[in-house]
Parts: C-alpha cells; sequence; structure tokens
C-alpha cells in the first residue's frame, strides 16, 4: 500500500483578496472565467469557495454555491494532483455546507404536552 505524499498545505476560505488569482485559475484551467454547470453560467471566483496554500502558493481552488439544503461544487482544481488537495477541499466544501443547513425550529411543547428540554441534532453526509 502506497502512503500520500506528506500534506504540505493549508486549507482556508477564498477571501476578496484571493478573487483575482482565483479568476486566472479558473480561465487557466478551463478556458474561461465562467463555468456551466446544468446550463446555468457560473464565475467561480466570485462565489464562496476554498483554496489549498502553501505559503502564498495557491495549490487548490474549490468553489460553491448553497442551494435550500444542498451544497454545489461549481469547481474543483487541485494544481498539484495527487497530494490530497481535492479531498482537503472537498472536506472544507462539505463542512461549510453542514453549517450552513438549517435546522427547522423546535416546539416548547411536544405531542402530548410534553415540554421539550432536549432537542437531537441529526447530521448526514453530505
Ligand atoms: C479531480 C481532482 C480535483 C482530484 O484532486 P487531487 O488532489 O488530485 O485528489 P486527491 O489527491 O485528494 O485524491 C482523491 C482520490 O482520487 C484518486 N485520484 C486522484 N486523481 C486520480 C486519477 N487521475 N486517476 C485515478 N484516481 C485518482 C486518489 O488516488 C484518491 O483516492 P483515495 O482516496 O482512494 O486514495 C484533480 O485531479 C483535478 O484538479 N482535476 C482537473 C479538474 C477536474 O476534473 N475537477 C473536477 C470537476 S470540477
Amino acid at each position: 500500500m502506497s502512503a500520500k505524499p506528506a500534506a504540505r498545505f493549508t486549507i482556508c476560505p477564498v477571501a476578496d483578496a484571493d478573487r483575482e488569482q482565483a479568476e486566472q485559475i479558473i480561465t487557466e484551467r478551463w478556458g474561461a472565467p465562467v463555468v456551466a454547470v446544468h446550463d446555468t453560467l457560473y464565475r467561480p471566483a466570485e462565489l464562496p469557495g476554498f483554496l489549498a496554500k502553501a505559503g502564498a502558493h495557491i495549490l487548490g481552488l474549490l468553489t460553491y454555491r448553497i442551494e435550500t439544503n444542498a451544497c454545489e461544487i461549481v469547481s474543483l482544481d487541485a494544481l498539484q494532483p495527487r497530494a490530497g488537495i481535492g479531498t482537503a477541499l472537498v472536506e472544507a466544501a462539505a463542512g461549510a455546507a453542514r453549517a450552513r443547513l438549517i435546522k427547522p425550529s423546535i416546539p416548547e411543547v411536544g405531542d402530548f404536552g410534553i415540554p421539550i428540554h432536549d432537542e437531537l441534532e441529526l447530521e448526514r453526509f453530505l
């Protein structure tokens, strides 16, 4: 069994200061600053996303959009392949999506007039 190369990158959310470089990456990798997903055009550099960085050097970019209770990855690029960057970016997006899920409001009194003191939070993998 061969081990993956040691991870030498950090994952951080795309900041406004990163957007110009994100647009360059998308243009280089996909031929244009826009991508088509399900017949809709998106400008990934303007979407929320995550970067894999080694120092100031960008090694990967994921952008996503949230719709109701789903998270759709719009673009995913690992500039250094097979080093775990794609996996780490997807994990970061899944974490962000879970945090954004809207929890239904819990009534103070449940069936048969029984007060609800505790709630159970269910989570599913995206
Ligand atoms: C797809 C992509 C993001 C994968 O990123 P990556 O950082 O190389 O992937 P990881 O190192 O995290 O590997 C994830 C898994 O995919 C496997 N994998 C990665 N590239 C592979 C390849 N070319 N062939 C077969 N398996 C591959 C890895 O072995 C790993 O499997 P494991 O978890 O069982 O070990 C990257 O190849 C890429 O940028 N491709 C071009 C753009 C693209 O197609 N983006 C997706 C659509 S938007």
